[in-house]
């Protein structure tokens, strides 16, 4: 175990010219958080004492989007090599330090992984996260000498045909004790294929000063895939994607099929929940137990309570949805939305900036916007709370036990009375007092024998006949 502190070094500075993008590298998302979060998040788990991140291209976008009190950032303002990069960090590191070094752009890494790194480090100097590709191309490759021990890195561009061949490489992350570091560090220099100042070539000095060095391997290979381009970035969301899901799963949320379903940022759902195919789950949200998310759902920084029903085809955004209600399908739940336990939203209704209670409903093609609707109210088909003059928004207010009539309008400022009815067709505009009965449409009348009128059919036209020229 480490008796030592431990301060994480998370090189960001590269350009990612390969992601030909105006969003520096580490920005770019996979299952919605960046993929510096998720190397944070990775590096927190191992609760060290310090975190110093080496930021250069894009740097001060970096540090803004990700502002926390638990970061150190490091300024590199050329990018110099890897190694160089570390050494930007290296007065900030005590000397007693176990220093491990992660890479931004590497988001699949697994804390139980570093762990194991940060472990294999105090027999030796040096611990080296290692491992074994079908295709090594690109990376660093690991030479071991005669008795199998590591003493060299030599990258993909300085390598032979021979050493090209080997499968076992550098995965780039590393953990070494600070003081041996610091001067490995100085005395590195850049000449080679691409003059850079490599952290890898601590290896060999390490080596050379006697030093063995300990190699640790990831548990899949997965891990330690860095993203360079866009395919590789959309390769990564894939494998994300797929261990989020295994998570879910082993938690006891069925998913009908672990490759239709995308789940991006904090997101938690309870056991027995059933997510058919095709959602997209936007975090944060909350998902309670007991829960039917039905297929093509999009449902975004919600909660919803267990025993909820979701048919198919919802968009649901900043929404609270209480125990046994049931949505949609073809619903839309904008912002503000609270729902009671047991209430219902069927198709094509939207809702905003409404609080419908206990039991009320709203089943079919209606708009409910800046709204109170009491316990048990049934709003029916085609009803509009017109809450909007072309200036201000206005509330409307309807009580407990109301029965809207379909296809009326309720214009806000308005309020409804408790009990009340309003008549089918109604356009309300004034209060209606508790258990009144308002109806404001036309009364029907009868016109018996009504000739409706008829489209005259177009005369039959003979062509033109043409007339002779008479000769002279
Ligand atoms: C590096 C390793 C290679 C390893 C591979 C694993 C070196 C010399 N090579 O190569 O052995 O197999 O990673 O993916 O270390 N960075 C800076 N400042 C710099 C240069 C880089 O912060 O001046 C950052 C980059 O943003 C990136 C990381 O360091 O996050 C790695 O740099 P990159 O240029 O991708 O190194 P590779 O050539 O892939
Ligand atoms: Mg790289």
């Amino acid at each position: 175990m480490l008796n030592r502190p431990l301060e994480i070094v998370i090189l960001a500075a590269g350009k990612g010219t390969r992601m030909r993008s105006s969003i520096p590298k580490v920005l770019h998302e996979v299952a919605g958080k960046s993929l510096l979060t998720h190397v944070l998040d990775s590096a927190r788990e191992l609760n060290p004492d310090k975190i110093h991140v080496v930021i250069g291209h894009g740097g001060d976008d970096v540090r803004q989007e990700l502002a926390s009190d638990d970061i150190h950032w490091i300024e590199q303002a050329q990018q110099l090599g890897t190694g160089h990069a570390v050494q930007q960090a290296m007065p900030a590191v005590p000397n007693d330090a176990a220093v491990l070094v992660m890479y931004g752009d590497v988001p699949l890494i697994r804390p139980q992984t570093l762990q194991r790194l940060v472990d294999a480090m105090p027999q030796f100097p040096l611990a080296l996260l290692t491992a074994e590709l079908d295709d090594p191309t690109g990376y660093g490759r690991i030479l071991r000498d005669d008795t199998d021990s590591v003493h060299e890195i030599i990258e993909q561009k300085d390598a032979t045909p021979r050493q090209q061949a080997i499968r076992e490489i550098n995965t780039g992350f590393l953990c070494a004790r600070a003081e041996h570091l610091g001067d490995w560090l100085s005395a590195l220099n850049n000449d080679n294929a691409q003059q850079e100042y490599y952290l890898t070539d601590i290896t060999g000095l390490a080596h050379q000063s006697g030093h063995s060095i300990s190699p640790a391997h990831p548990d899949d290979v997965d891990e330690i895939t860095g993203i360079n381009s866009r395919i590789e970035l959309a390769q990564v969301e894939c494998a994300m994607q797929h261990r989020i899901a295994n998570r879910l799963m082993e938690d006891g949320v069925t998913i009908i099929d672990p490759y239709r379903v995308d789940i991006r940022g904090e997101v938690t759902i309870g056991n027995d929940t059933i997510i058919d195919i095709n959602a997209v789950i936007t975090g944060p949200t909350t998902i309670g137990s007991n829960v039917k998310i039905g297929p093509n759902c999009m449902i975004t920084a919600s909660e919803i309570a267990d025993h909820v029903t979701i048919h198919p085809n919802p968009v649901v955004e900043s929404a609270k949805i209480g125990e046994h209600v049931n949505v949609g399908p073809f619903a839309r739940l904008r912002p503000g939305t609270e729902l009671a336990p047991e209430v219902r939203i069927g198709n094509f209704v939207e809702t905003k900036n409404a609080k419908l209670a206990k039991g009320a409903k709203a089943n079919h093609l209606s708009y409910v916007g800046d709204a109170t609707v009491g316990e048990a109210t049934n709003i029916g088909a085609g009803v509009i709370t017109c809450n909007y003059d072309g200036a201000n928004k206005h509330q409307t207010k309807i009580g407990n036990d109301v029965f809207v009539g379909s296809d009326s309008q309720l214009v806000a400022p308005v309020e409804i009375g408790d009990g009340a009815t309003i008549g089918a067709g109604s356009t309300i505009t004034q209060v209606v007092p508790a258990d009144n009965l308002a109806i404001s449409r036309g009364r029907q009348r009868q016109i018996e024998g009504w000739q409706r009128p008829r489209k005259k059919k177009p005369k039959e036209r003979k062509p033109p006949q043409k007339k002779l020229k008479e000769s002279k």
